[in-house]
């Protein structure tokens, strides 16, 4: 069942998003769910021209790329504007979890994740808000996480919530710089989804993170995504997924 209707009624275009960090968890089932409700996307990963899971096609360009470079997040966008005119929605995915003591992380941890967490949203933030502005419509959806909100104790967390706590700041921010040209910014902030990112690690244990205690399942990502895009009065809003983690210390 279609969750949402085409954003672009008027003229019977095909809305148009661009996806980041869509190879794979959050951003690979948000593409797909975008597919099926009638979305163009351009989708992004440094490898998604090998991905099993999507093929391209008219209503899907693929495209390779570091999107924490400004010359890859240029040709996402570009690729957007040559094949599909325009561009509705953004959604910022692309992320790294590297989780270490404090005062173990290298200079390179910090660069790396610094560049995918903060740059791989700046860049092509920057490049798709130049297009929304000229369309005076769109959305920006980015992905943070609700450590910022709830760290825990005894987590070595330090890194990713330096990164990911820009988030919510940025796209208040920016909800308000271009409210005046029709264009939206929200966050999802999740608890721990059951993704490739944590296949690893130990489920029950990261299930007692939350208050309801399961993982995050990603459909319930995507059923936020469809919300924010169809509720046109929420701006700069942020939404926890977690179980109501963020809510109390002690559970
Ligand atoms: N899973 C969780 O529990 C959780 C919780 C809170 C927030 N989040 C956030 O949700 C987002 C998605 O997480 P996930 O769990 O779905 O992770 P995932 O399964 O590991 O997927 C991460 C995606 O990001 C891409 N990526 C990584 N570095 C990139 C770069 N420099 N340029 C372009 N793409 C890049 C990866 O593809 P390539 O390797 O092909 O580049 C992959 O498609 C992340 O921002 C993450 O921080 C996740």
């Amino acid at each position: 069942m279609k969750k949402w209707v085409f954003m672009n009624a008027n003229t019977n275009e095909k809305p148009v998003a661009i996806v980041t960090g869509a190879s794979s968890g959050i951003g690979l089932k948000i593409t797909q769910s975008l597919l099926e409700n009638g979305y163009c996307v351009v989708a992004n990963s440094r490898t998604i021209s090998k991905s099993k899971d999507l093929k391209p096609s008219e209503d899907l360009v693929l495209m390779d790329g570091d999107i924490s470079k400004k010359g890859a997040a240029i040709k996402v966008v570009d690729a957007a504007m040559k094949h599909y005119g325009r561009i509705d929605l953004l959604v910022n995915c692309a992320g790294i979890y590297i989780s270490k003591p404090f005062t173990e992380y290298t200079s390179e941890d910090f660069e790396t994740m610094i560049g995918t967490n903060i740059a791989g949203y700046f860049f092509v933030t920057q490049q798709v808000i130049a297009q929304m502005r000229k369309q005076q419509s769109g959305h920006v959806v980015s992905i943070s996480t609700v450590l910022v909100d709830q760290p825990l104790a005894g987590a070595h967390i330090a890194l990713p919530v330096l990164t990911k706590s820009t988030i919510p700041a940025f796209s208040r921010a920016l909800a308000m710089e271009y409210v005046t040209d029709g264009i939206r910014f929200n966050t999802i902030s999740p608890g721990v989804v059951d993704t490739p990112m944590h296949a690893k690690d130990d489920h029950e244990l990261l299930k007692k993170l939350h208050p309801i205690k399961r993982l995050v399942q990603i459909s319930e990502i995507v059923d936020a995504l469809h919300y924010l895009q169809s509720a046109r009065m929420v701006n700069g809003e942020n939404i926890r997924i977690d179980g109501g983690a963020h809510a109390g210390a002690k559970w």
